[in-house]
């Protein structure tokens, strides 16, 4: 799919967010902008023996809804996928599907390594590695930015937290992909199956190797550390492991590869970032909100409950989006614009409330680190072909972007 067509529906319903396709194939934005005029909190019927679910897509509704874990839980799924499929094998396990104190007292465990502190070293690493693939990239010429730059960066910055050896990364990275889903939006479920399961089983040997010698790593203090009394079981430990990466590789790849793209379209902005009138730190907001790589969040009512005008029953999916939230007309001006230097910039890309994104520090690192090499090493990025949209009803972007960089 080369170019996505806007989405204009004669009526809400006929439109079924479910369908990787519908997000590959168009341009949701004058759907959202409908949405959020007409049916804020709406309601998505059910389809094909799946239930139905609300979809809220306001700027303060989804704010509202992450704020309030107690009346919109994670512990039945938070993406369509596996609360569509009546509920997440982790919950209670892994901390993005875990609630109050559990999660709380695991995500205290958690954040140490996660804060800017303890990062500096993997964050060094990341700048020189970011580096070196710009360069290698420049000295190529035409490139795919997303296989050929982008997907290392995040992952190697993975790895190195969770003390993943540079001679396994080929393995994680096939794994990785595989079980993210399908490049043509015909589901492979057997070969996602394998590749999770791969993930799972290469988790649970390294856990297993850093019980008999634990090092300074993520997995280590998982594996050591007591969470609210106790140690972890190995099932948590292995599920977090793979929280961790499958949270936090495709989703910053997604940013920077739409982020160039973004740059590439508008030579105003590129001037503006590359001649340092536009600093990195607003300009990396502006990349996040811009490409929003998880398209929503998702939750389940705890009880019946109002939301704005409309009346959510105890057990219904309630699912926010963040792709519409973060062009809300009444929090962002032109929202539809890209402008590096926009302030304030309080986007929802990393969600909102107690499970805020535990690696956004990271993965603002990360895009500063690429945006600082594109400005200190490229004159020129233009498009080299078409690029390809991921097939996904959860992660927004493409998962190919052809470039000719040309160096300074
Ligand atoms: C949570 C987005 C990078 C690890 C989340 C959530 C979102 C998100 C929307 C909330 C999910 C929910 O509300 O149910 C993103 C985006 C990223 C990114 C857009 C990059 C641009 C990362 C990185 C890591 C990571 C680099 C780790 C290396 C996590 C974890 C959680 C999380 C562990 C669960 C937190 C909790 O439940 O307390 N992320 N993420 N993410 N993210 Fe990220």
């Amino acid at each position: 799919m080369v170019t996505r067509s806007e989405l204009t529906p004669a009526t809400l319903d006929e439109v079924d967010l479910t369908d990787p396709r519908l997000h590959a194939h168009h341009d949701l934005g004058s759907f959202w902008r409908r949405l959020r005029a007409e049916a804020p909190v709406h309601w998505h019927p059910e389809a094909e023996g799946r239930p139905g679910f609300w979809v809220v897509t306001g700027y303060d509704d989804v704010v509202s809804v992450l704020s309030d874990a107690e009346t919109f839980s994670s512990e039945r799924g938070n993406v369509l996928d596996t609360l569509l499929a009546g509920g997440d094998s982790a919950a209670g396990r892994m901390l993005a599907v875990t609630d109050g104190r559990p999660h709380k007292a695991l995500r205290s465990v958690l954040l140490k390594p996660f804060s800017p502190r303890s990062l500096e070293v993997v964050i060094e690493s990341v700048r020189r590695g970011t580096r070196r693939l710009v360069e290698e990239a420049v000295e190529r010429g035409e490139v795919d930015f997303a296989a050929d730059v982008a997907a290392h960066i995040p992952l190697a910055a993975i790895c190195d937290l969770l003390g993943v050896p540079p001679s396994d990364r080929g393995h994680i990275i096939e794994l990785t992909s595989s079980a993210l889903g399908s490049e043509d939006g015909v589901p492979d479920e057997e070969s996602t199956w394998l590749s999770r399961n791969g993930l799972l089983l290469y988790f649970s040997e390294l856990a297993a190797s850093r019980r008999s010698k634990p090092y300074d790593d993520v997995v280590s203090l998982l594996v050591t550390r007591e969470v609210d009394g106790r140690t972890l079981t190995h099932e948590e430990i292995i599920f977090n492991c793979y929280s961790i990466i499958m949270g936090g590789h495709e989703t910053t790849r997604l940013s920077m590869i739409g982020g160039l793209r973004a740059l590439m379209e508008r030579p105003d902005q590129w001037r503006a970032l590359t001649s340092g009138e536009v600093g990195t730190a607003p300009a990396v907001e502006e990349v996040l909100r811009w490409t929003t790589p998880a398209l929503h969040s998702g939750r389940t009512a705890t009880h019946d409950t109002f939301l704005g005008d409309q009346f959510v029953e105890e057990g219904e999916i309630v699912t926010t989006w963040m792709a519409s939230a973060n062009r809300d007309e009444r929090v962002f001006d032109a929202p539809d614009d890209f402008v590096l230097s926009r302030s304030p910039n309080k986007h929802l890309s990393f969600a909102h409330g107690p499970h805020f994104c535990l690696g956004a520090f990271l993965a603002r690192a990360e895009l500063t680190a690429l945006l600082e090499s594109l400005c200190e090493l490229v004159s020129v990025a233009e498009p080299a072909g078409p690029p390809r949209y991921v097939y996904s009803n959860f992660l927004s972007g493409m998962s190919a972007l052809p470039v000719t960089l040309t160096g300074r």
